[in-house]
């Protein structure tokens, strides 16, 4: 184990992505909630906008911690239809997911805004966790690093290393969110490194601190193998985190949860 794996803890976070309703939500928390738990610093869950406020009072007895999906680019004012930094901080959000592959790609988000909604969750004492990863013609075409280094290069100027500073990484590769096909342990591996290097090629100091999360179809079955990777810091989980045993099955396997 070096320096930098020491000095990270692991962090689970599950999205919930657009799912979900009171009900069904009710049940979820419950599940989560009620399990006697040994260590539970390090989970968060990210409902929908909606049911942030239902679920930040539902859990806030417990050890698990609110997160967003998204969050405005802007601070406030006329942006109809828009949630801003401040707003999540006041509902009681502590993580924000920031350039998920599905607002790049469905929602047409650029790097530069990825790096603007980042900077206002800085100003709003949040924490950004941005998300990078290639599609599957990127990696099939062997551009898999330069894919992951140009969604990161507004991160690696001057000022934007100010606010890296202060992210969670998760690297999502495009091809493994919501089709079972996890990357292997190795995969995954390869390119948290790569990230690792690249940031530290380019700020020293900076990259060993940093938490990288894995994504991509993560299971109860796979959580602890992918892990046991020296550079991967944790996972942010999709479907598997709205089924409460599955989810909190893989939190055990990050060592954040112990069931008792
Ligand atoms: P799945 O775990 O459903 O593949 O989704 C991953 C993801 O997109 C988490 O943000």
């Amino acid at each position: 184990m070096h320096e930098g794996e020491l000095m990270r803890s692991k962090l689970v976070i599950g999205n919930w992505k657009m799912n979900g309703d009171q009900a069904t939500i009710n049940g979820l928390i419950a599940d989560l909630s009620k399990t006697e738990v040994s260590r539970l610093s390090e989970l968060v869950v990210c409902p929908p906008f909606l049911y942030l406020q239902q679920v930040g009072n539902s859990l806030s007895q417990s050890a698990v911690k609110l997160g967003a999906q998204n969050v405005c680019q802007f601070s406030n004012g006329a942006y109809t239809g828009e949630v801003s930094a401040s707003m999540l901080k006041d509902l009681g959000c502590e993580y924000v997911l920031v350039g998920h592959s599905e607002r790049r790609h469905v929602f047409g988000e650029s790097s530069q805004q990825v790096f603007d909604k980042a900077s206002q969750l800085i100003e709003a004492g949040l924490v950004p966790v941005v998300c990078v990863g290639e599609t599957l013609s990127e990696r099939e075409s062997g551009i898999t690093e330069k894919s992951v280094a140009e969604q990161l290069s507004f991160f690696l100027t001057e000022q934007g290393v100010a606010v890296l500073e202060k992210c969670v990484l998760a690297y999502e590769p495009v091809w493994a969110i919501g089709t079972g096909l996890s990357a292997t342990p190795g995969q995954a591996q390869d390119v948290h490194r790569f990230m690792r290097e690249h940031i530290g090629s380019r700020v020293a100091g900076v990259s060993a601190r940093l938490q990288i999360l894995y994504g991509g179809s993560v299971k109860a079955g796979n959580a602890a193998e992918l892990f046991a990777m020296p550079d991967i810091d944790g996972g942010l989980i999709g479907g598997a985190s709205l089924v409460a045993k599955e989810f909190l099955a893989i939190a055990e396997a990050a060592g954040s949860y112990k069931a008792t």
